[in-house]
């Protein structure tokens, strides 16, 4: 993206190597009704609606912007139960990107994780990865497995300059693998751009250490390929090794090491749907059978063909630099004007989204007024931006009723691909910063309605005190009557 040197160097920043064709209207409301509008959704982003939100940044999934090359591809899309033409064209796409032949459709990202669960998880079986994402962790748990985390423990600072926070501890996978033996273990999942710790990536060199070690000790590989199209370009940019590769032939390498990769095509693709993919059949064969059974018939597997069609060529335009570099750039721009200012954000920027340490904004407020949640609802009231709840809410309270604290208590504004204008991502950072400096006055919150299961998506709070309240007359003397 930004391979252009502005004139005036203090000038620079990310440059866009794509236009805006198609727009749609935002709003924005007046603080006082932004208000109004978190109280109704119970403090929880979740229940906001959209048409309250000027910036959404609760996720990137399913919400980025298509190219005209989608939006044409999804013209000709051929409906059909059986055999369609837009399937192969997928298969085509797939074919190009990863040089792999063997292809199972699903609905999403999760549904391609339930059916690898079905194949491989057994009760009492262990599952290695560097880090669990939430709907992963839900498969394998539910039938009788377990999961372990092994993520090098760099991946755990929150602020660090290590380029990739997302790496395996590769001695202890060796060690993990030797205690639990290989015939107890279902797989070991490399997670790309690590989700929970803030998108972070993985090296290609321990990546490929991992298959290594898994091949050497007879176990099943997987690569979690949703979020690979950010680790890519961070492999490009920090990896000395990639630095001259092609963007496919890095994807190809990885296919031919990993025995399967599985992806949301909401984030890689542009897209939606989900792929499971394989250089060795033996694998796809042993997933096959479930498709039909939950998704629906191999060449469509629950997806609305528009869909294929748009994350076939999608998955094409995650070749491109020009294109992939977009998200991770804006990211480390709002990462740096937020860390320049002082903000406590997750360091070094990431793929996703950027992370603020909302620990260290609210220090004083314990985790069972959850910092994360009452940081996410001071800055929709100051500027309409919607993000993610990543800390104790979204964490299950233990069977005994007790709260398990998380490890990070994160505030996650994901940066959609090619979606927002540099001026938003501006926005977003000097909302971010007065929420910042008008720290004190953040309280905290507490449950009205918390249910047993998900209560990160569903559950209520209110906040404790009147803080909301005098955050809004804050708003007022310091914005005048500023939207
Ligand atoms: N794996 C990773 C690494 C993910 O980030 C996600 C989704 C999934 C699997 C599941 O894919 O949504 O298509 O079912 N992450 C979204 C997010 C939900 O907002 O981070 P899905």
């Amino acid at each position: 993206m930004s391979s252009v040197k502005f004139y005036q160097q203090e000038n620079q920043v990310p440059l866009e190597m794509h236009k805006v064709r198609v727009v749609q209207k935002l709003n924005l409301l007046p603080v006082e009704e932004r208000l109004h509008a978190i109280q109704e959704a119970g403090n929880n982003t979740f229940l906001l609606q959209n048409k309250d939100i000027y910036l959404d940044m609760i996720t990137d999934s399913g919400v980025n912007a298509m190219s005209d090359m989608q939006v044409a591809a999804m013209s000709i899309a051929d409906d059909s139960y059986a055999g369609s033409e837009t399937w192969n064209r997928a298969k085509a796409a797939i074919h190009e990107v990863f040089g792999v032949d063997n292809v199972l459709p699903a609905h999403q990202g999760r549904a391609a994780e339930n059916i690898l669960a079905e194949a491989f998880v057994k009760p009492g079986s262990v599952a290695l990865m560097n880090f669990h994402f939430t709907t992963t962790k839900a498969h394998i748990t539910r039938l009788g497995g377990e999961v372990v985390e092994l993520v090098h423990k760099k991946g755990l600072k929150p602020q660090s300059d290590d380029p990739f926070k997302g790496d395996f501890d590769l001695k202890a996978l060796n060690k993990a693998i030797d205690e639990y033996t290989p015939e107890r273990i279902s797989f070991v999942r490399v997670e790309a751009g690590t989700n929970l710790i803030g998108g972070q990536p993985v090296s290609l060199e321990n990546m490929l250490a991992v298959t290594d070690i898994c091949h050497d000790k007879g176990v099943i590989s997987v690569l979690d390929a949703s979020l690979l199209q950010d680790n890519v370009y961070f492999m490009k940019t920090r990896e000395p090794r990639c630095k001259y590769m092609e963007t496919k032939e890095i994807y190809h390498l990885l296919a031919s090491h990993f025995d399967i990769i599985y992806f949301s095509a909401r984030k890689l693709g542009f897209s939606r749907g989900g792929f499971i993919i394989s250089s060795d059949p033996k694998w796809t064969n042993q997933m096959m059978e479930f498709v039909p059974l939950y998704e629906g018939f191999l060449t469509y597997g629950g997806m609305e063909v528009r869909s294929i069609e748009a994350a076939a060529q999608g998955l094409l335009e995650s070749l491109d630099m020009e294109y992939i570099s977009q998200g991770p750039e804006f990211i480390e721009y709002l990462v740096k004007e937020l860390d320049d200012y002082g903000v406590p954000v997750v360091k070094p920027a990431g793929g996703l989204g950027a992370h603020l340490n909302c620990s260290e904004i609210v220090p004083k407020l314990p985790h069972d007024q959850y910092p994360a949640a009452a940081v996410g609802a001071a800055l929709y009231i100051a500027g309409g931006v919607r993000g993610m709840e990543r800390g104790t809410v979204s964490e299950q309270r233990e069977p005994d009723g007790t709260e398990r604290f998380a490890e990070l208590e994160l505030l996650r504004l994901a940066v959609p691909r090619r979606v927002f204008t540099l001026s938003q991502i501006k926005y977003c950072a000097d909302r971010v910063k007065w929420v910042w400096d008008n720290r004190e006055i953040i309280g905290g919150l507490e449950w009205t309605n918390e249910p047993k299961v998900l209560r990160f998506f569903f559950g209520r709070m209110k906040e404790i005190g009147y803080w909301q309240e005098e955050l809004v007359k804050k708003f007022r003397a310091d914005f005048g009557d500023s939207l």
